[in-house]
């Protein structure tokens, strides 16, 4: 079935801004894959930034992404990757995928414009293999109220997630990874260009899936 995530003008932009930024995001997008191994999913892929980066030990990545530009330029992007990625349409919620068929799933600035970051991450749960892991790299609510305050107000006005493609600011998603039932075991913080922005701070971390 295909998906019906429209984003042209957004899609563009993002194209063109996640190359722009690599040199600065490549060193955390290494950091989120090291370490994988086996058959792993990625969801809303984009425009396929992170395929160089995992590493050999992986056998397979199956790349979901719903928007059309983006997802050719991922089937692109899949020609020259160094492990073998397979780019398919599809959403996060409902994931088209068999329970318990993957060793590992990847999340990347894309828990911020799933609609329901919490059916995702259930969906997540159930493709994965008990004990399998999540890897995430997300922008989420600042701590200070202040910043939080107009990460609040950017989303509910709808002016971000227009402007964004659908992406919203102020989740707060490691609390929605530990209430899905994943154990985060390491997180850390850091920001991705100006501190200062809405779209900061960001977070990096690995969680698992319960064990059975
Ligand atoms: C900001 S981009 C991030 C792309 C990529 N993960 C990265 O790290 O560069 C957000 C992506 O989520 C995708 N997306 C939008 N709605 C989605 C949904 N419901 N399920 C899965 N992906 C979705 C968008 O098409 C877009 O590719």
């Amino acid at each position: 079935m295909a998906s019906e995530v429209r984003h042209p003008i957004f899609a563009r932009f993002f194209d063109r801004l996640s190359r722009l930024m690599e040199k600065e995001a490549g060193e955390q997008r290494d950091e989120l894959l090291a370490g994988l191994s086996g058959r792993v999913l990625e969801i809303g892929a984009g425009n396929g930034m992170n395929f160089h980066h995992y590493p050999a030990t992986v056998e397979e990545v199956v790349a979901l992404e719903p928007e059309a530009y983006l997802r050719e330029k991922a089937e692109n992007a899949a020609l020259s990757a160094p492990v073998r990625v397979t780019v398919r349409d599809g959403a996060a919620e409902p994931l088209p995928l068999d329970d318990e068929s993957f060793d590992a799933a990847v999340a990347s600035l894309v828990l911020c414009t799933v609609p329901d970051p919490g059916r995702a991450l259930a969906e997540l749960r159930r493709v994965l293999k008990p004990g399998g892991v999540l890897r995430f790299l997300e922008h989420v609510r600042s701590e200070s109220p202040r910043k939080a305050r107009i990460q609040e107000r950017l989303d509910s006005s709808g002016v971000w997630p227009r402007l964004g493609g659908g992406c919203h600011c102020g989740r707060d998603t490691v609390a929605a990874i530990e209430a899905a039932g994943f154990k985060i075991d390491r997180v850390r913080s850091f920001a991705l260009g100006p501190s200062w922005m809405h779209t900061n701070p960001h977070v990096i971390g690995a969680a698992r899936a319960p064990a059975s």
